[in-house]
């Protein structure tokens, strides 16, 4: 069953990279199927604890299943999102020595027939993580957002040219019967984009959606502002990306992260106090072998990237003055 529930992306490198220190503390903050969290505790077992964090209600049931026995001695298992997993251990006074976020969704999300995520399927538009979340789903964002907010929305998470002409076409079938289904959705795409470019649009139009839906751009975000300080002297943070959006975020958030003084360079003295608190570790990102892509093609669009938490120790700095902590 572990095994159809999703098979875990660049597996050895990640780990590899993540895991320096077998009696260390190291956070998954994306459990899906557990693959990732099963090859981390592998090397934790006895030494040192792994805290894994998924929004699904369906991956902790499976974490729980899986996990068994060992679920409150090597690892915890807990629901949350990113913001939330980052609360609670900033709240435990946990320090990481590696954080790994593996990005999107899982294979049993995709083929799910409860979340909506496939436009091959008819089911409920919903495409939430979590259902209990509060947050609006695909639904709701379809059949309330003003033509111009849905266009902006389809560009700009999945980089979709015809936006404006699939907005307006899902303003027009929703003005007739609320869009309920993949099936409803699909068609008002149908109905306004050519046969031979038609899967290439559902795709990003439901990528789209999924990442409204899941605010995941902003949970991203959030992830990073929040796991970076938390981290221990010398921890990693792994990310696995499946897009250029998120890509994006991660090389630039790691980049400015390892920046330290950003005052013009005519200042003679730094007032800026800005903090080194990375070292890049994949200049250029890692991606899967061409074997791993054959076997497993949900790899094929996955980077690598990873960086090490250093601290500042230029006299002043915020860093010179934590512990080792
Ligand atoms: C690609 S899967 C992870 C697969 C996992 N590494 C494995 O080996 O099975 C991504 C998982 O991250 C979760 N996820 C995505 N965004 C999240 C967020 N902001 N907070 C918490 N979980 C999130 C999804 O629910 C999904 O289960």
């Amino acid at each position: 069953m572990a095994g159809s529930y999703h098979i875990p992306v660049m597996l050895r490198e990640t780990v590899e990279m993540l895991v320096h220190d077998a009696g260390g503390t190291y956070v998954d903050g994306t459990l899906g199927g557990g693959g990732h969290a099963a090859a981390i505790l592998e090397i934790v077992r006895g030494k040192g604890r792994l805290f894994a964090f998924d929004a699904d209600p369906g991956a902790i049931a499976n974490a729980r299943e899986r996990f068994g026995e060992e679920l409150g001695h090597g690892i915890v298992v807990r629901q949350a999102y990113f913001s939330q997993a980052v609360e609670m251990l900033a709240g435990e006074g946990i320090a990481p020595d590696g954080v790994l976020l593996d990005l999107g969704v899982s294979s049993r999300q995709l083929d799910s027939d409860q979340i909506g995520l496939s436009y091959r399927q008819e089911m409920p538009l919903d495409m939430r993580f979590d259902m209990n979340s509060g947050r609006s789903s695909a639904a709701d964002i379809v059949n309330n957002e003003s033509a111009e907010d849905l266009a902006t929305l389809l560009r700009r998470y999945g980089e979709e040219p015809a936006a404006w002409t699939i907005a307006r076409a899902i303003v027009r079938r929703r003005s007739a019967k609320a869009i309920a289904t993949t099936a409803d959705l699909r068609g008002a795409v149908e109905s306004v984009i050519p046969e031979r470019f038609l899967i290439k649009t559902l795709s990003r139009v439901f990528q789209a959606l999924r990442i409204a839906a899941n605010d995941e751009l902003g949970e991203l975000e959030r992830a990073l502002d929040g796991f970076i300080p938390l981290l221990r002297r010398g921890g990693r943070f792994a990310i696995l990306t499946y897009h250029s959006l998120e890509d994006r975020i991660v090389k630039e958030k790691f980049r400015e992260e390892e920046r330290d003084c950003i005052c013009p360079p005519e200042f003679p003295v730094c007032r800026c106090s800005k903090e080194r608190r990375l070292k890049i570790m994949t200049r250029k990102p890692l991606v899967p072998t061409a074997g791993e892509v054959e076997r497993n093609p949900r790899a094929r669009s996955a980077k690598l990237r990873v960086a090490e938490r250093v601290i500042d120790e230029r006299p002043g700095h915020a860093g010179s003055r934590s512990v080792d902590n």
